[in-house]
């Protein structure tokens, strides 16, 4: 990998670690502590997810998140992957990844939850 496409990534991977602070945890506080899991149905996610807003912190959430665990992978896989065209696979298989299951979750919240699909 070029040296200043590793200086960038290692650059975000710090970000990307301090902006998962106050949304992780504000999620956790408000999902657990606040709420409750003993009030979380699928009419408390369907009013949370008709928010815009909520579907973009949502997002954000996911793809921070997911984008940090997916580059400390990579710095795993390097101790185990030693050339440099295997680290370059590496590198291609977790961004790809990251990308389609990013856009799983983004299809996912844009969709929202559907209480009236359910049938009893
Ligand atoms: C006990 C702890 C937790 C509870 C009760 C909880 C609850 C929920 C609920 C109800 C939703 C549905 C969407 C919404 O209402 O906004 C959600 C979505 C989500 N949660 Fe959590 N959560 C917890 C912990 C976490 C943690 C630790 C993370 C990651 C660091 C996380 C990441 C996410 C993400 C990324 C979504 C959106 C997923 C998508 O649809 O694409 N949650 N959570």
């Amino acid at each position: 990998m070029k040296p200043r496409f590793e200086a960038i990534a290692w650059r975000a991977m710090r970000y990307s670690g301090i902006l998962l602070i106050p949304l992780a945890w504000f999620h956790v506080y408000l999902q657990d502590v606040i709420v409750g899991v003993h009030a979380i149905d699928i009419n408390y996610v369907a009013v949370r997810l008709a928010n815009t807003g909520w579907v973009v912190y949502n997002f954000l959430l996911l793809a921070f998140a997911f984008a940090h665990g997916m580059y400390g992978l990579r710095q795993v896989s390097f101790d185990f992957v030693r050339s440099e065209r295997g680290r370059r696979n590496v590198s291609i298989l977790l961004l790809v990844l990251w990308l389609v299951i990013s856009l799983i979750g983004a299809i996912a919240l844009i969709g929202g939850a559907r209480p009236e699909l359910i049938t009893h």
